[in-house]
């Protein structure tokens, strides 16, 4: 199919929602990653979004909706629900609850719940407000790719396979949303993000973490959010998490003998490690402090390193506090638990 590339005006938008309507997939931009939307009470259309990504179809889907009021028509709301939007919503969090009938079980994959989630981004909102209907959206990659945070990424993974893309631009977050179960009065992290485990902490929650958000799955491995026992995020060559100093990091390259290497590492560490390692290309991850943007990068620089055929890529393991922890669960992930301590 051609896909119609459309903008963040008035008539372009009304275009997006037409194709809503007519049970077609759209793109769009949200805060934290692209979203591959459909009307989520249209059961073909949705199913379309299973074959667009290549996704496995007990693997369920975020609705989103634009205002916060409408979620009671989805799902059974509460108030823990209540004071999670009141705090974060709109924003890059998403809430789940047993859901309504009017969601069909192929958006949810067959659960009993539904993931619930209102994006800040402008753009998002007013697609969404002029669909009238709530849109079903897993992030818009290719499965098992890093989620897209940029128009060109949405375009080399969606590109023939949707009717339309909104270019919105990069994404600000960079990761996706922070996901969380409401269960009686405490909620479990099932999916870390910017939102973090101190911001829930801080408004009064109680807050349980899923195991698998610091662990990858394996087969066989109770799982209470089905994205978590898929491989995720990977790029072509093999990664590498390093957690020492940069000093043991270049020794170790050194004594691989592997020569065509990519280095994602800290603005502070590029100098001397373009000293030592002349052949290595470097990749800039931000400064060592600044975990936003870390996490603004991620995806981008993960997809930037499969431009070339890397014996091997090499980031830092990240911290595992506050947005350390959503960037350790996706890291974790992209590099199949492949971890060298130095
Ligand atoms: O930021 C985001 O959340 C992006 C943007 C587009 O909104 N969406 C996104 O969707 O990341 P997706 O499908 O790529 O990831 C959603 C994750 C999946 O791992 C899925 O298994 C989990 O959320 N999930 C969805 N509904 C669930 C439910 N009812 N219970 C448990 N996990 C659920
Ligand atoms: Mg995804």
């Amino acid at each position: 199919m051609k896909t119609e590339i459309l903008s963040n005006t008035a008539e372009d938008l009304n275009r997006a929602a037409a194709i809503i309507g007519n049970g077609g997939l759209v793109v769009f931009p949200t805060e934290t990653v692209y979203g591959l939307g459909a009307d989520a009470t249209n059961e073909e259309a949705v199913k379309a979004i299973y074959t667009a990504k290549g996704r496995p179809s007990d693997n369920p889907l975020i609705i989103h909706i634009s205002d916060i009021t409408d979620a009671d028509k989805y799902c059974f709301t509460n108030s823990i629900f209540y004071l999670l939007a009141e705090s974060f919503m709109p924003g890059p969090i998403t809430v789940v609850l047993p859901a309504k009938d009017i969601v069909p079980l192929v958006t949810r994959g067959g659960l009993d719940t539904v993931g619930i989630r209102c994006p800040e981004n402008k753009i998002a909102a007013d697609f969404i407000r002029r669909c009238g209907v709530p849109i079903a959206a897993p992030s818009a990659n290719l499965s098992g790719s890093p989620s897209p945070t940029n128009f060109y990424h949405v375009f080399m993974d969606m590109n023939d396979r949707v009717d339309a893309v909104i270019n919105g631009g990069d994404c600000d977050v960079g990761i996706e949303s922070t996901i969380v179960k409401v269960e009686d009065d405490s909620v479990t992290l099932l999916r870390p993000g910017k939102i973090t485990v101190e911001d829930l902490e801080s408004i009064g929650l109680r807050v349980k973490i899923a195991d698998a958000v610091k662990n990858v799955l394996k087969e066989g491995d109770k799982v209470l959010s089905p994205g978590m026992k898929y491989k995720h995020y990977a790029p072509k060559a093999p990664l590498v998490l390093y957690d020492g100093s940069i000093d043991l990091l270049v020794k170790h390259i050194e004594a691989s003998g592997k020569h065509n290497v990519a280095v994602i590492t800290y603005d502070e560490d590029v100098e001397y490690i373009n000293s030592r390692l002349p052949n290595a290309d470097i990749f800039c991850f931000g400064k060592k402090e600044d975990e936003k943007t870390h996490a603004h990068l991620l995806f981008k620089l993960l997809r930037d390193t499969d431009r070339k055929n890397y014996d091997m890529v090499y980031a830092p393991l990240p911290g595992d506090v506050g947005i350390g922890l959503a960037l350790y669960n996706r890291m974790i992930r992209a590099a199949a638990h492949n971890i060298v301590k130095l």
